[in-house]
């Protein structure tokens, strides 16, 4: 087909279906409606970087548990553990009827991201998860071992959404599923409450809301409340009240010896400061004391979307980078380029939306330089409140983003601006992929704007997160559908991390928010690029995790 015939037949196309996109669009940003047509809309995300990070001295044979493999589960282990545990606890086997319904995962990937198990324990209590983890360490070393002692290697998992390539080395250990550690309690004050380590998104939000509170939570329903925040939490009221790991006042954490302890800004500060932004290296968090907030004060969302075609590409990026240098705490830009062949069958269109916390009236002034770039699409302004974000931007449970996938990894990472050349070449590999791989052609981009005021406002060296003065996060997110097949997926990881090294153009230093890195990224690029982090994380990790007993996240080599 010649150059000519494929623009005469996109023109066609676009005016034959415009009523039909206008009616997609609207259903896209209509909070009400469920999405039976357009599956993958807005998904929060992001990371990796590589190359570039300043030579490093050499390291110390990391210690590292996914390097030491020699374990057997010992074939009494469900009896074991019965005794030892709760009976509201549950132990189950590879041939327990149940055994499966535990083991799903956003990402299903075998090969990358999807960890098997040989027994999944679920505690009912904090003592529990004490006593599984005590008993992993000294059971499960096979008769004859000479690699020094291993037990069973083990992951927590809460909302099952990481997607770090280490996931896939825990090859037959055990799951520490922790999902029914649901505590909620409110303190008297109503400005905190004892969140359990169990909860996910779609538990809290509505159950805060329902007392007239809200909080920093991840945008997308389906992830766990601490899964983003131990990592730093980004969400939709970061600009008002900080991160996810800001909220944490306190923690309960069950260490890799299997010691409760408490964490908090005045026993086991060091543990404490790790926590909040490295805290998947540092124990299991059975509860945290978490920080809330009014929800009464500005209940009111108000947003509005844009749809381009991708040749006005520079233009949305430059109107972005010019409103982010004045960005209110009550704005949230989000973008994202998808494939939506009713618009255009080969070049992914992008969708920038402006979510704002208050009325229309206000908000009015932030849609304006989005609305005057003349978008092939404009919806109406709509508004929701805070639990309704979920169905405006589709991250509820039964939204596209949210449901299993076939394999999905999320290259993510950290900019200060908008690099619009950068954004181009980063745009043309991501059109190239679905070009020449068509079953990559449910990616998503997305381009995270959040506010920054509150998370500016905690002191930068009081935390484990050190990207506050990061301003923009991206996340590229590749999935396909069929499960297992080498080829497409080694195509997924080069076209994921061209995408992604494209977009970060020519900065000095690269940063990657560690719940979108990949698993291929420094580790500078993720914890900080100054000594003092990475000394103090290391040292850290040598105190509370000297075996790498949590080596299967984004692990800190020590
Ligand atoms: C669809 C989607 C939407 C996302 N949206 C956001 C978002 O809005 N904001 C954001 O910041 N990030 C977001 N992310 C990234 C998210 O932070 C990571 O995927 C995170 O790992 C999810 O945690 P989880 O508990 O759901 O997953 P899991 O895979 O269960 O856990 C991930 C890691 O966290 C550890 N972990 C989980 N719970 C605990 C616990 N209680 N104690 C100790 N360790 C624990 C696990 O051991 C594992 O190492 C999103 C990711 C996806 C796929
Ligand atoms: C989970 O917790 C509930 C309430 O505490 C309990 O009744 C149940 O038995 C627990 N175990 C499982 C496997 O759900
Ligand atoms: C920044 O935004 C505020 C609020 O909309 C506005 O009053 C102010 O003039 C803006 N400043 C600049 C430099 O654009
Ligand atoms: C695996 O994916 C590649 C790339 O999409 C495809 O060409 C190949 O046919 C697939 N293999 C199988 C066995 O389906
Ligand atoms: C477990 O590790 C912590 C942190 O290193 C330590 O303080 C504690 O004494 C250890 N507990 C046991 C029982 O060894």
């Amino acid at each position: 087909m010649s150059q000519h015939q494929v623009t005469t037949m996109l023109t066609c196309t676009r005016s034959l279906i415009w009523g039909g996109l206008l009616a997609l669009l609207l259903h896209i940003a209509s909070p009400t409606t469920a999405s039976p047509v357009t599956p993958n809309i807005n998904l929060p995300i992001a990371i990796r970087d590589t190359a570039r990070a300043p030579p490093s001295s050499p390291e110390p044979e990391p210690r590292d548990y996914t390097s030491s493999p020699i374990f057997t589960i010992p074939p009494t282990i469900q009896q074991d553990l019965s005794r030892l545990l709760s009976p509201q606890s549950l132990i189950l086997l590879p041939s327990s009827p149940s055994f499966s319904s535990y083991t799903h995962r956003w990402s299903s990937n075998p090969l990358t991201n999807s960890p098997t198990y040989g027994v999944i324990v679920i505690p009912a209590s904090e003592p529990d998860v004490s006593r599984t983890i005590r008993y992993a360490n000294t059971h499960g070393i096979p008769f004859l071992a000479t690699t020094g002692t291993h037990g069973i290697p083990f992951l927590a998992t809460t909302g099952t959404h990481g997607t770090w390539h280490g996931l896939a080395q825990l090859q037959g250990g055990m799951a520490i599923w922790t999902r029914n550690l649901t505590k909620m309690k409110f303190a008297a004050d109503g400005k905190s409450a004892t969140l359990g380590g169990g909860l996910r998104g779609d538990d809290v939000v509505p159950a805060l809301w329902a007392r007239g509170k809200q909080t920093t939570t991840g945008s997308c329903r389906c992830v766990s409340l601490l899964g983003p925040a131990l990592g730093g939490g980004h969400g939709w009221l970061q600009g008002q009240y900080g991160l996810g790991a800001d909220q944490i006042l306190s923690a309960r954490v069950v260490l890799a010896n299997g010691t409760a302890v408490r964490a908090s800004n005045t026993e086991n500060g060091d543990l404490f400061w790790a926590l909040r932004g490295a805290g998947h290296n540092f124990g299991v968090v059975t509860e945290v004391e978490y920080r809330l907030y009014d929800a009464g004060v500005r209940p009111e969302w108000a947003y509005q979307s844009y749809t381009f075609t991708q040749d006005r590409l520079e233009d949305v990026y430059r109107v972005h980078d010019e409103v982010m240098r004045n960005q209110s705490q009550y704005v949230v830009y989000w973008s994202l380029w998808r494939l939506v062949p009713e618009v255009d069958a080969v070049n992914p269109i992008l969708i920038s939306t402006v979510y704002y916390n208050g009325p229309p009236s206000e908000a009015a002034s932030y849609f304006a330089p989005f609305a005057a770039l003349n978008p092939l699409n404009t919806t109406p302004v709509l508004t929701t409140d805070y639990p309704g974000l979920a169905a405006a931007a589709q991250f509820r449970l039964t939204d596209w983003a949210c449901q299993p996938k076939a394999g999905a990894t999320v290259y993510g990472m950290d900019v200060d601006s908008y690099d619009v050349p950068a954004l181009r070449q980063s745009y043309n590999a991501f059109r190239d992929m679905m070009r020449t791989e068509p079953a990559l052609s449910a990616s998503v981009a997305y381009l995270e704007g959040y506010s920054l005021q509150a998370v500016q406002a905690v002191p930068y060296e009081s935390t484990a997160f050190a990207l506050r003065d990061r301003n923009l996060l991206y996340g590229f997110l590749t999935t396909y559908e069929e499960q297992g097949n080498k080829t497409l997926d080694a195509a997924a990881q080069k076209w994921g991390e061209k995408i992604r090294d494209a977009a970060y153009g020519n900065v000095r230093q690269k940063f990657a928010y560690v719940n979108y890195a990949k698993g291929s990224e420094s580790q500078q690029a993720m914890y900080g690029y100054e000594s003092w982090r990475q000394e103090r994380l290391k040292q850290l990790k040598r105190k509370y995790d000297p075996k790498g007993r949590f080596s299967f996240y984004a692990p800190i080599k020590a």
